[in-house]
């Protein structure tokens, strides 16, 4: 399986903050905003990561990550010109993609909770069709909102609807099988000219090939588009971290966990960072209390 992180797009909600500085490379409490969906792919156990992001910001994407051959990952990177819809990210890594599955995610959005490598990794067992993940929200008329049937059943996904027909909003996660980018090819742009990721996903339900997995109230989905939920987001790693002395989001520590790199490979990269972050990588090396 194959990993798409989309991290374009112009962050108007965020200027003036953005207008120097990409949305994904803002800090979250310790670590670039990127760090959270890469550290989702990685913990599915995805190795074979296509970056997308701008002209201006494809470079400084480059400049933190490489080649990513120091986590044990294969990152490459291409350009969106402008930020013509999710889906286009299918379009865009066609040739990354070739016949594989592909998880995709958007660069901004951060995930957290028990088991959250299991239930990834199940999402991955599903060779035929879409995943795609829910989440109860107060404001679902920001998102794509599910709507489901008297048995629970997902019928229809609308797209930023006045009247939400339920809570329940589709987060930035999406599994898919080897036909997304046939089936992105077909995609029309929308009336705002995107191609929208919410109509693969309908064409997915249509076909009734479209898992919908609910998150529940013990994950966190925390959106970071605007000042006040960015700020909020740190707040909340800042306090699950200082309270359990462990870190969310920590790409260096799940290499190591999950067998992409050694002992000794995390240990150099400990080396290179001379703050409490690297002192954390070198605890978790085992070097030190
Ligand atoms: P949005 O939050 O919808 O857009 P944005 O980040 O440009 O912010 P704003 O609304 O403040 O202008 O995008 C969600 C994520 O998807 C975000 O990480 C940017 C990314 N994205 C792209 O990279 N390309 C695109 O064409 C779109 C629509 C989004």
């Amino acid at each position: 399986m194959k990993g798409i992180i989309l991290a374009g797009g112009k962050a108007t909600r965020l200027y003036p903050v953005t207008k120097g500085v990409c949305k994904q490379l803002l800090p979250v409490y310790d670590k670039p905003l990127i760090y959270y969906p890469l550290s989702v792919l990685m913990l599915a156990g995805i190795r074979d990561i296509l970056i997308i992001s701008t002209p201006k910001d494809i470079s400084n994407f480059q400049y933190l990550f490489d080649h990513g051959r120091q986590l044990g990952l294969h990152i490459s990177y291409r350009i969106q010109p402008e930020p013509k819809g999710i889906a286009q990210a299918l379009l865009i890594g066609e040739e990354f993609i070739g016949t594989d599955q592909v998880a995709l995610i958007l660069g901004d959005n951060i995930f957290y909770g028990d088991k959250l490598g299991e239930v990834l990794r199940q999402a991955m067992t599903y060779k035929d069709g879409a995943t795609i993940f829910g989440y109860k929200v107060t404001d679902p008329q920001r998102y794509g909102v599910i709507s489901f049937n008297k048995r629970g059943q997902p019928v229809a996904i609308i797209e930023k609807p006045s009247n939400p027909p339920s809570d329940w909003a589709v987060t930035g996660l999406y599994f898919y099988d080897c036909r997304a980018v046939h089936i992105a090819k077909k995609l029309k742009p929308s009336t705002r000219g995107e191609l929208e990721i919410t109509d693969l996903n309908q064409y997915y339900l249509k076909e009734k090939k479209l898992k919908v997995k609910l998150l529940s109230r013990g994950f966190a989905w925390l959106d970071t588009g605007t000042h006040d939920s960015l700020m909020d987001a740190s707040l909340f790693i800042k306090i699950i971290e200082e309270r359990q002395g462990l870190k969310i989001g920590c790409i260096e520590e799940i290499a190591f966990r999950m067998g992409f790199i050694t002992r000794q490979n995390l240990l150099k990269l400990s080396s290179s960072v001379n703050t409490t972050y690297g002192f954390y990588l070198k605890r978790i090396a085992g070097y030190e209390k």
